[in-house]
């Protein structure tokens, strides 16, 4: 495990209680889709996660050693672990595509060269590098959230958090960042995601943790949790489209009770095919 919450209780200051008594373990080299309707505490969560938020009672733990709250532990944190809002207006102000994507390397005090050479990777990653001399305000909402996310990568952090990253997006632009996404967890990196989207969890999340009313009410493999409808039911969400395909395909016998289900429109679709 690289990031453990460990029963956090959070409560805004007008008294709204998000969080009550959470726990969640995210692995190496993973994609976590932490999936739950809205108000049930992804976004407060996350924002646990890399220390934004203090928890009024529980911890969070780094490599298995509980995290501090001064400014060095944050830095050092932060650096491990990146968080990229919602909506990316909240995260961008440099008057350069460029300056802003470079801002977390220049920050950590990294040399000229270097910080240049954190960016064009991050640029590129994201492939944006075509991007690196605009103003970020005159960019679309699409290629915002892109900046925003080589901004994070750019430190090359370990884990990386995006708070709802297909929100806004045209279904090919999230295919597209999902894909640029996949390939960086492929290179080492660990993702967790929130969304309401259990299509979007089903075709990008190894794991993941179903949220509802500030608690998990079960985490695991996606397909398990994503499968139980009993448990979908409980926490106000839909069986995911394909698996409901492939499930009725099953029943039909046009798919082998051995063969997988599909995770995506394009497998589900292609089952369609064989039917009679
Ligand atoms: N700044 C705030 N002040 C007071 N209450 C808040 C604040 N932000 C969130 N909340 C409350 O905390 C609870 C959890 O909100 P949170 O934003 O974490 O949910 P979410 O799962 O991210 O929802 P969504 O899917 O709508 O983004 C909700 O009841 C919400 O009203
Ligand atoms: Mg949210």
């Amino acid at each position: 495990m690289i990031l453990q919450a460990l029963d956090i209780a959070y409560s805004y200051p007008d008294g709204t209680s998000a969080l009550k008594g959470l726990s969640l373990s995210v692995g190496r080299a993973r994609r976590l889709a932490i999936l739950g309707p809205n108000g049930s505490g992804k976004t407060t969560l996350l924002l646990h996660l890399n220390g934004t938020l203090k928890p009024e009672r529980g911890k969070i733990r780094l490599d298995g050693q509980a995290v501090g709250y001064q400014r060095a532990d944050l830095l050092s944190w932060r650096s491990q672990v990146g968080l990229v809002l919602q909506d990316p207006d909240d995260q961008l102000f440099a008057n350069s595509v460029g300056e802003d994507v470079g801002f977390g390397p220049r920050n950590a005090g990294l040399d000229e060269g270097r910080v240049q050479e954190a960016t064009d990777w991050a640029l590129k990653s994201l492939r944006i590098s075509q991007l690196a001399m605009r103003p970020p305000h005159a960019l679309s909402y699409g290629q915002k959230k892109r900046v925003a996310i080589a901004g994070a990568v750019a430190m090359r952090p370990r884990l990386l958090l995006l708070d709802e990253p297909s929100a806004g997006l045209d279904a090919r632009g999230v295919a597209h960042l999902m894909a640029l996404l996949d390939h960086l967890v492929e290179e080492g990196m660990t993702l967790v995601f929130t969304t309401h989207e259990v299509d979007l969890a089903l075709a990008h999340a190894d794991h993941v943790a179903l949220f509802y009313q500030g608690r998990v009410l079960a985490a695991g493999e996606t397909l398990d949790v994503l499968s139980d409808e009993a448990l979908l039911r409980e926490a106000r969400l839909k069986r995911p489209w394909a698996l409901e395909v492939g499930m009725k395909a099953r029943a039909k016998g046009w798919l082998h009770e051995e063969a997988p289900l599909p995770r995506t429109r394009e497998a589900a679709m292609a089952l369609l095919d064989g039917a009679p």
